[in-house]
């Protein structure tokens, strides 16, 4: 049976996952509408990740003899001034996200629920490479700042990079 404290938890992660998956869903809308197509597949896809994550948990929860509730979601921004700005705050949700999953962590430890801690390598392994895309994406981005060439080939780089990438 999945410790209480633990299970509550992960709701709460569900919940933010969940709010991420919006979030980037909310992004990729403004990125098609505003021309940039490139970035719009990227975080069409990212939305989709962030549902997966969702579901990891959802399904691990269930499985341990937990029961996954969902909550109710606030809306998500939906008007940007740029595609820096939109990237910033990707940036700045995952290192929101990071902390999230560190005290959920914590929790486990301190309810010595190790299994769950080991169950969460996962997203911690997760976040480092999230972070680190991210971080990419924003350094060149803030290159090319409002050279107009520049972020039409940063628009295409992000549709091949979506392209590369396996499905979640
Ligand atoms: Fe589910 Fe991007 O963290």
């Amino acid at each position: 049976m999945l410790n209480k404290k633990v299970e509550k938890a992960i709701n709460e992660q569900i919940k933010k996952e969940e709010f991420s998956s919006r979030l980037y869903l909310s992004m990729a809308i403004w990125c098609e509408v505003n021309g940039f197509p490139g970035a719009a597949s990227f975080l069409y896809r990212q939305s989709d990740e962030e549902r997966m994550h969702q579901l990891k948990f959802v399904h691990y929860t269930n499985d341990r003899g937990g029961s996954a509730a969902l909550m109710s979601l606030e809306k998500p921004e939906a008007e940007f001034n740029s595609l820096l700005e939109v990237f910033q705050k990707v940036m700045k949700h995952e290192q929101f996200i990071t902390e999230s999953i560190n005290e959920l962590y914590g929790i486990t430890l301190e309810e010595k629920d190790y299994t769950t801690g080991n169950f969460l390598q996962w997203y911690i392994n997760e976040q480092i490479e999230e972070e680190s895309t991210m971080s990419t994406i924003l350094d060149k981005i803030s290159l090319v700042g409002n050279d107009k060439s520049g972020m039409f080939h940063i628009d295409k780089e992000l549709e091949a990079m979506t392209a590369a990438a396996p499905a979640p």
